[in-house]
Order: structure tokens, then sequence, then C-alpha cells
């Protein structure tokens, strides 16, 4: 870097106007354009059963030229309602679009919510950016509804389209405003490589920095079109590789962490009635891994082509390269056939690896992160301002962000869990989706405590401590398992739970700032910043008063008066407390 070029840049101003002492100064970059953002997002991408160690390019090219963010979540682990928190910066609880489909979710829904006017693409478009998207955006998003209205933002998109978008040799992708075409018989990701690379093309011809966005299927299960147009269930099959990949990985398994078929069942709800996993679906499961790690590697080709192609450009030390999934994923744990939409650790947890100017290579960062940051962290690497509704608050990545650490997550989902697979089938009636899969918890990581709190819309509860039981096979949640309640943190578990469900039920309603420093609202003298302060025994009356979260029934959509009290109190020093609105 040369050190005449090294100019403080904050967002689109121009650099003689960005004083170095400004607080709006975040990177020192050798160049004054903005930088430009390529970002790879995979859909149903596990992190937990291990698919990115088998993907060395994004490995090499972008993890460990830039920095690995290992406590990185999503607040809702379903593809569509996680695109669109993670494209509004919002919870799905303040989207409300909760769903993949209507009237619950789904592109329809994300149009009727005003979305389409006043989201990420569009906010960058207006801050000066160029922006290209190819690949999936969201469901519902199909050959019938495309148009009505196509979506907005986007200076140059091609988008798959249901019901074709998951099959990987029978895709139909949309054109800016173009008529759907068909790519039957080619291979997806061979398709959306080349339709990356042509945007990219583009972008770096223009006189703007870029956002582009390149969204391949992969991982995600098959669906045949033919399947998924007749009234019968989908059947969501292994994912298919490019022939080139087929004989990869032929001795590799599901990992066989504790929670894989364990022997005694775990979880609650639905999970907890799974029947022990016969041999001949276990080895489909490890079937179903291998093609889920076969699909990837075009995946790694792709993102090599793009990153060449950058290096060429003489773009590269401009550009921040970002990789992550929509949700995670899990095959046979807690004897669950393939899925996502639950809020254990394979299904909330997807990798999050970013390069780029000002950022340090080879780096872990272990601050709780999620999905509902990104769009806050991406304005701030932009220098573009932070919007007051932004749930979340940007990564600690460059060294004078505004980020605000928080040590929670707030996991939300309501309606069924779609199974996946060909053994996807519960009770006699062969259903292919489990209902009763409401829940709202708090993934809560700080020092000293690794915590999963769930309320589940049955009525029941789940307490994981992660640190002694990382695969969340011990409900501690007292009398669950038939034991008392023992101490907990030095405070008897009953008065941990108080502050837990305390916590979640700020989450369940956050908006804003709220979302991302929920003690506030209990204590609004910002005595309490932490599950550890909130622990001290002069609050234990206070928290025990509490209105405590719950459901009247299991439904599939996010109807307040369903979901329990909404309000609870404000600590006011041990005189009295008053509710928070
Ligand atoms: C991209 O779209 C924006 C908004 O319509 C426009 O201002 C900008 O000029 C476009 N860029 C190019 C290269 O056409
Ligand atoms: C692609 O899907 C359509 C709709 O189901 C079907 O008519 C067509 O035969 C399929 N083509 C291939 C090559 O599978
Ligand atoms: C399964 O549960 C039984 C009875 O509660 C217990 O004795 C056994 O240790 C448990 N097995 C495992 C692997 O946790
Ligand atoms: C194993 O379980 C699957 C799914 O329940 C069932 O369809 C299959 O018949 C079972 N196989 C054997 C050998 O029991
Ligand atoms: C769903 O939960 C209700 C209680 O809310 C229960 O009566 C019902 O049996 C559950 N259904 C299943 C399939 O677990
Ligand atoms: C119940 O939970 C307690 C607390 O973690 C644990 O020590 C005990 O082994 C569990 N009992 C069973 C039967 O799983
Ligand atoms: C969410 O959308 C559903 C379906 O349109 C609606 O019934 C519900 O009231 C909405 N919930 C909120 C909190 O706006």
């Amino acid at each position: 870097m040369k050190l005449s070029s090294v100019v403080a840049v904050a967002g689109l101003l121009a650099a003689t106007e960005a004083a170095p002492s400004s607080q709006h100064v975040l990177l020192e970059r050798s160049s004054s354009k903005p930088p430009n953002f390529l970002f790879i997002l995979t859909d149903d991408q596990d992190l937990q059963l291990n698919s990115p160690a088998y993907t060395p390019k994004i490995l090499n090219r972008i993890k460990e030229k830039g920095v690995d963010f290992t406590n990185h979540f999503v607040t809702t682990a379903l593809c569509c309602p996680s695109r669109v928190s993670l494209w509004t910066g919002k919870q799905a609880h303040n989207t409300n679009v909760t769903d993949v489909s209507p009237p619950w979710g789904g592109y329809p829904k994300f149009v009727a919510q005003g979305f389409n006017e006043d989201w990420f693409p569009v906010w960058m478009q207006n801050a000066g950016y160029d922006t290209y998207y190819t690949g999936k955006m969201m469901n519902a998003h199909s050959v019938d509804t495309y148009n009505s209205p196509f979506i907005k933002g986007f200076n140059g998109s091609d988008f798959l389209l249901d019901p074709y978008t998951y099959s990987y040799y029978n895709s139909t992708y949309q054109r800016n405003h173009d008529e759907p075409k068909s790519y039957a018989g080619q291979y997806t990701t061979d398709v959306i490589t080349e339709k990356g690379l042509g945007f990219l093309n583009d972008a770096l011809e223009g006189d703007r920095p870029f956002f582009l966005t390149v969204a391949p299927i992969a991982p995600h299960s098959n669906i045949d079109p033919a399947v998924s147009m007749s009234d019968g269930p989908t059947i969501m099959e292994a994912p298919i590789s490019a022939p080139r990949h087929e004989h990869l990985f032929k001795d590799v398994k599901v990992p066989r962490t504790a929670n894989f078929n364990p022997a005694n069942r775990t979880g609650v709800s639905w999970v907890n009635n799974l029947a022990l996993q016969n041999q001949t679906v276990v080895d489909y499961e490890d079937h179903f891994y291998r093609q889920r790690l076969r699909a990837l590697q075009s995946v790694d080709e792709m993102v090599d082509r793009l990153i060449d192609r950058l290096e060429e450009s003489g773009e590269i030390d401009n550009t921040y390269i970002i990789y992550s999934a929509d949700n995670g994923f899990h095959i046979g744990q807690h004897r669950m056939p393939p899925g996502k939409a639950t809020g254990y650790e394979e299904d909330i947890r997807v990798p999050f690896f970013i390069r780029g100017p000002g950022i340090p290579e080879g780096k872990s960062i272990d601050s709780v992160t999620t999905h509902i940051d990104l769009a806050p962290t991406f304005f701030e690497l932009a220098g573009i301002p932070l919007r007051k509704d932004f749930d979340g608050t940007p990564m600690a990545i460059a060294h004078k962000s505004a980020s605000i650490k928080h040590e929670h997550v707030a996991v939300e989902f309501w309606g069924t869990a779609v199974l996946e697979g060909i053994y996807a089938r519960l009770g006699p009636d062969g259903a292919t989706h489990a209902p009763n899969n409401s829940y709202k918890s708090a993934r809560i990581l700080g020092h000293g405590y690794n915590l999963y709190y769930a309320v589940w819309c049955t009525g029941e509860h789940e307490l994981y401590d992660l640190s002694t039981d990382p695969y969340q096979i011990n409900n501690i949640y007292p009398f669950h398992n038939g034991t008392k309640a023992q101490k907990f943190l030095g405070r008897p578990l009953p008065t941990v739970l108080n502050r837990l469900d305390a916590l979640v039920l700020v989450l369940q309603s956050c908006q804003g700032n709220t979302c991302i420093e929920p003690w506030h609202v209990l204590h609004p003298d910002g005595s309490v910043k932490s599950l550890r302060d909130a622990l001290s025994p002069k609050y234990d009356r206070f928290y025990l008063e509490q209105p405590k979260v719950e459901y009247e029934e299991c439904l599939d959509g996010h109807i307040i008066s369903n979901e329990g009290p909404q309000v609870g109190y404000q600590y006011r020093h041990g005189l009295s407390w008053e509710a928070w609105t």
C-alpha cells in the first residue's frame, strides 16, 4: 500500500472532507473510491456438520485471507424469513415475513409488507452503489409472481424462480425484466457461475462502487418441479452434484456427534416424539450428507473464478468478499430427518467469512453476531449512516466500528418444520411437516455461560448448558427430566430462568436498539448490561414478578394475541417497578 495514497474514507464523502479524527472514520483504505462488495450466499449450508472443511478454495481465498466469525447465527432458521431479515436488518417479528409462502411469508408477503421499495438494494442504490444479484432471492418468487411487481433495487438481476428454484438440472432463471428462461438439462451452479461472472464484468465497467450477490441453491435439497406442481407432498431429495464431482467423498459420513440419532429421546414437542432411526435411514443420511458436500464443490469452483476475475481487474483490494448461508442444516441430530427450522445449533449457526480492505488476515472473532447485523455491517463498511430501524449493530470488523457487542441471539420461529429426504414421514398419516414448531428463544454466550433457552407454543421449555452439553442432549429445564433444579452460575436455577425468560420477553417484540441492548429495557438506568449483571440477588423479586413468556396455542403465523404478555416491568431502584411502555 502506497502511504501517500492512504486516506481515511467516510462513506461517499470526498476523501479530503473526512478528517482522520472523525468518529465516522472506519477504516484506512488505499483508495478513495467506496469499497465494492461480493457476497456469496449459499442455501441451507451448515457450519456444525463441518461442510466448509470440504471447500478448500473458499477457505483459502476468503476465510484465510480475512476474518472468520465463529459465533455467527441466523435468527430464523428458514430460507425466506432469514433472507428477508438479512436484507432489511430486522428480526422476523418486525418483518412479519415468517414463512416461505403466503399468507405468512414468501415474495407476495414481502411485497405486501412494503419492503420491495424499502430494503437493502434500494438503500445501496440511493447511496451511490450499482447493485447486482443472481440466484435465489426468496421463496414464492415464481414464474407466476415475478412480475407482480418486479423485484426493485437492482441494476442487474437474474433470479431463480419457483417451482424450478431447487431443481439442479431443470432450473428457470429470469433476467432483469425479461421473460423467464428455462435451463433444462444444465447444471444450475454452472449456470449461475457464468451469470455471476457476467454481472461482475458489468459491475467492474461501471463508475460507481458495486454490491454483487451470487446466491446459488447448493447445498439445498433437490426438488423436482413436476413433483412440486402436483397435488402430492413435495419430496425434498438429496442434492445433486455435477458429474465431475460424483466420485468424491465415498467414505465420508455425517459426524457421529453425541446428538446423532441418540439412544434416548431429546428435545421437546415433535422432536421428543421421534423414533430411533434404523440403519437404512442412517445410511441414507450419510448419502444425503455426501451429496451436499459434492454439490458444494461447484460453489467452491465458482468462488475461485469470481475471485480470479476480481484479481485480474485490480479491484480486489477495494472489494469486500463475504461468504455465508441463509440458515444451517441438520441431518439425523436429535433423530431428526434432514431439515432446518429448529433452534438447535446445527440450524442457527452458519459460516461467516469476510475479507477486504482493512480486514486482518487469518483471524477468528468469537463475538456473537447475527444475520440481523449484516445490513448494518455493510452500511458501516460502505460508510453509509446506519438506519434507526435496524434491529442489529455492525459487527466489530473495523477497529473504530460503531459496533455494540451483544451476547444474545433472538431466535424465533412460527409454524411447521418441513422434513426432508425420502424417509421424512411423521406418524401414520405420513406427514412431511412437523406441527407445533413455534418457539421463541435466546442463545446467549457470555463470560462464564453458554446457554440456549426456548419457550415453545406447546407450553414446553428447553434449557441447555452448552459449556457442558454442546450437543444439547440434556434439557436442564427444572424437573423436565425428573431431577430437582440445581445451582447454576452460583444461583438457584429458577432464578436464572427468570432472567432468561425476561430477556426473551423483551426480545420477542424488540425493535431497533431494544433488540441490541435488551437489558436496557428492563434496567433503564443502564446498571445491567448482561445476564451476569442481571443475576444479582437484589433483582430476584423483580424478576420473579415479571410476566412469563407464553403462547395460547400453536399457530402457523405471528398473531400477537396468541403470544401471551408483551410488556413487562422496568426496574426502578428497588422501590417499585412500572410497565416498560
Ligand atoms: C444503477 O441504478 C441506479 C438507480 O436507478 C442508477 O442511478 C445508476 O446510474 C445505475 N447504474 C448504472 C451503471 O446504470
Ligand atoms: C423440466 O420441468 C418441466 C416441468 O415439470 C418438465 O415439463 C420438463 O420435462 C423438465 N425437463 C427436464 C429436462 O427435466
Ligand atoms: C438414557 O436414559 C437412561 C434412563 O434415563 C439413562 O440411564 C442412560 O444413561 C441414558 N443414556 C444416554 C446415552 O444418555
Ligand atoms: C427403516 O425405517 C424406515 C423409515 O421409518 C422404513 O421405511 C424402513 O422400512 C425401515 N427399514 C427397516 C429395514 O426396518
Ligand atoms: C401439538 O401440540 C398440542 C398442544 O398444544 C398437542 O395437543 C398435540 O398433540 C401436538 N401435536 C403433535 C403432532 O405433536
Ligand atoms: C437430568 O438433568 C440433570 C442436570 O443436568 C443431570 O445431572 C441428570 O443426569 C439428568 N438426568 C437424566 C435421567 O437425564
Ligand atoms: C402478520 O401477518 C399475518 C398474516 O397477514 C397477520 O394475520 C398478523 O396479524 C400479522 N402480525 C403482525 C404482528 O403484524
